[in-house]
């Protein structure tokens, strides 16, 4: 059966949503707390960049908020190009200004949606794609951006997704939302768990590990691996 995707937020609203939010993703010591595990994911994907492209040069960050993830890799393989990608302009304001402090290289923004990206091809060592994708919403959605990412990445670069999961199994889905209720209830209480659980209703589509790591195998990505997995959590990727 296929879903009604309008019955969810536009791009637009997405994007109102995050301008007011800048502070919230600019802190590089928790990254965003509503994401479980967000300091160790950060350092996982940066560091399989790294190990896996240790001369890296050119860097490029899907829906980079304000700058955590690209700051993360930065601490570890310095004066990066980067290339600053994100539907909301105060966000890149944020994130360029960071970036620019921490890189000698060049550091571009581009303001757009991810789906009409217009990337040079075989350009880019290491791809970053944290809490993004799962605003995509359509199988052909997901299948366009991932097929860009891997058109955008050199032969050997590789993509790192951190991201908010869903799961197959509608029982084992039920699980995990309820830790992730009970994770949510410490940061605010009940009324916090609700208010994180309308916005992700309104807005957000993810899909599960399974599903990414077949889509991204069917592209042509190689040498997947699931770095780390914590309920509703989870961080993967792989090569090109
Ligand atoms: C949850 S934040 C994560 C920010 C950053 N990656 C991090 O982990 O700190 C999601 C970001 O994705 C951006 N975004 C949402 N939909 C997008 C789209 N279709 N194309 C590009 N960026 C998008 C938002 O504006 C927001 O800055």
């Amino acid at each position: 059966m296929s879903t009604d995707y309008s019955k969810w937020a536009t791009t637009e609203e997405i994007k109102t949503r995050f301008d007011r939010d800048v502070e919230r993703f600019s802190n590089l010591d928790t990254g965003q707390l509503t994401t479980i595990d967000a300091p160790l994911t950060m350092e996982l994907c940066t560091e399989a960049a790294k190990y896996i492209s240790p001369q890296a040069k050119e860097l490029l960050d899907i829906g980079c908020g304000a700058g955590n993830y690209t700051l993360k890799m930065l601490s570890k393989i310095s004066n990066l190009n980067c290339t600053l990608n994100d539907l909301s302009l105060p966000m890149l304001e944020k994130a360029r200004e960071r970036v620019s402090a921490q890189t000698n290289g060049n550091v571009s923004i581009i303001q757009a949606d991810m789906r009409s990206l217009e990337l040079p091809d075989n350009h880019f060592d290491i791809i970053l794609a944290s809490a993004v994708f799962h605003h995509l919403r359509e199988d052909a959605d997901w299948e366009h951006v991932f097929g860009k990412m891997y058109a955008a990445l050199k032969p050997g670069g590789s993509i790192w997704i951190s991201d908010l999961i869903t799961h197959d199994s509608p029982a084992v889905a039920k699980l995990f939302q309820d830790k992730y209720g009970a994770y949510l209830e410490t940061l605010g209480g009940p009324e916090y768990r609700e208010k994180v659980f309308d916005y992700i209703a309104y807005e957000d589509t993810p899909r599960s590990v399974n599903y990414q790591l077949g889509l991204l195998q069917k592209i042509g990505f190689k040498n997947l691996e699931i770095l780390h997995k914590n309920s509703c959590f989870a961080a993967f990727g792989g090569v090109k």
